[in-house]
């Protein structure tokens, strides 16, 4: 049997096991009935699984001097279900909105279809399933601490795409995901009666003038040629009508794909703030936080992987996509190591499969777990035979 027909024989554990972890999903670094049920189900196939990063496992398959990691991100979250199904969470307000449920049971696809033949494999292929991809500062960065790409040459990982047909894997070259930062801003102005403005500094009104200034800095600073967001996604002032709030606070995200751009936004926006503000009699503070930095696929690895996937599903399959807006701490991982981060198709509306990712409606395609199986061992083992660059 080719690793392709393998992965397919799996789908009844597949469906299982992602069944399973969608009923008890856990929040990010609380993964702990997760971790047990991994350590739990690759003990069973006769592997050796370690704890890693607290609430993550990582487990060896194969010997000799090459290695090749692949992960699987394993946290949900806090959030609601909406969608009713036999498998509905049984967590009150957590919830696998993400897929990641699907990342995890693949993972285990992938150990399920390698360890019976451990010992012919050209190399190690170890299994990351790593906790906390949604909170920062990420799971990811712990792992690398504790040396988990140790003796590893070359990563590899894939993120279900609601936005793809069930089938097609896409691939980018290069820049795959955005830098996803943050910031918070407060103005404090002086506090007052409503009809008193002259004795007052209102913030809310210096916070609506921001709220539009801000829209400039993509629009006006930035080459048209380069992608960015700038969000603005809370606004929270004012506890009554006939009040002028002594404070205004907004949260919201920046999204660049260029370290020159990202540091151009932030500067606008400290000018912005500091500057707009105490035009208006106001003081504004800008905080940044500097969250996940972009995803980027290097050539010899994303080609690899688009035969090996045209050879297994045929070229059609194939799709390259534009690069996503999102973040991914996959990315610490590809800044150490060669590799690719897929995106794997489970978009079917004829099994509800239509909602984006962090919907409380937000379903999968279970027929895409063998395809993310198949694609992930096959481009493993691919990985482990490339020439060195
Ligand atoms: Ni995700």
């Amino acid at each position: 049997m080719s690793l392709r027909e393998k992965s397919y024989a799996l789908m009844p554990r597949l469906v299982q096991w992602r069944r399973h972890l969608h009923q008890y999903p856990e929040l990010s670094f609380h993964e702990v009935k997760t971790q047990r049920y991994l350590i739990e189900q690759l003990s069973e196939m006769g592997l050796q699984p370690r704890v890693i990063g607290t609430t993550g496992v990582v487990v060896d398959i194969g010997t000799g001097p090459r290695g090749v990691a692949v992960r699987a991100d394993i946290d949900a979250l806090p959030l609601q279900e909406e969608a009713e199904s036999v498998f509905k969470s049984r967590c009150d307000g957590v919830m696998h909105a993400c897929g990641h449920d699907g990342h995890t049971a693949i993972l285990l696809g992938v150990a399920a279809v390698l360890a019976p033949q451990e010992a012919t494999l050209p190399g190690r292929v170890r299994l990351m399933f790593q906790p906390a991809e949604e909170k920062l500062p990420g799971g990811a960065k712990l792992l690398i601490e504790e040396g988990v790409l140790d003796d590893v040459d070359r990563v590899l990982g894939l993120h279900l795409a609601s936005d793809l047909p069930t089938g097609r894997v896409g691939i980018v070259v290069g820049p795959a995901t955005a830098n996803a930062d943050r910031f918070h801003i407060e103005v404090q102005g002086v506090g007052g009666h409503g009809s008193q403005p002259e004795s007052s500094v209102d913030p809310i009104v210096v916070a609506a003038h921001l709220v539009l200034a801000l829209q400039t800095i993509v629009s006006r600073n930035m080459s048209p040629r380069h992608a960015a967001v700038l969000t603005v996604g809370t606004l929270t002032s004012g506890s009554n009508f006939n009040i002028i709030a002594p404070r205004a606070e907004m949260t919201g995200t920046v999204r660049t794909f260029d370290e020159q751009d990202r540091q151009t936004i932030r500067q606008r926006m400290q000018e912005l703030v500091t500057q707009l503000s105490s035009a208006h009699r106001a003081q504004g503070v800008l905080t940044y936080s500097e969250g996940y930095p972009r995803v980027v696929n290097t050539p010899l690895e994303a080609d690899a992987a688009e035969r090996v996937i045209g050879r297994i599903l045929g070229p059609d399959a194939v799709d390259h996509p534009d690069p996503l807006m999102a973040g991914e701490d996959f990315s610490y991982y590809l800044e150490k190591r060669p590799g690719v981060f897929l995106s794997l198709g489970c978009r079917n509306p004829a099994v509800g499969a239509m909602y984006p990712h962090h919907h409380p409606a937000f379903t999968l395609d279970e027929e895409a777990l063998p395809i993310g199986v198949s694609v992930l061992a096959t481009t493993a083992l691919e990985f482990l035979t490339l020439n060195d660059r």
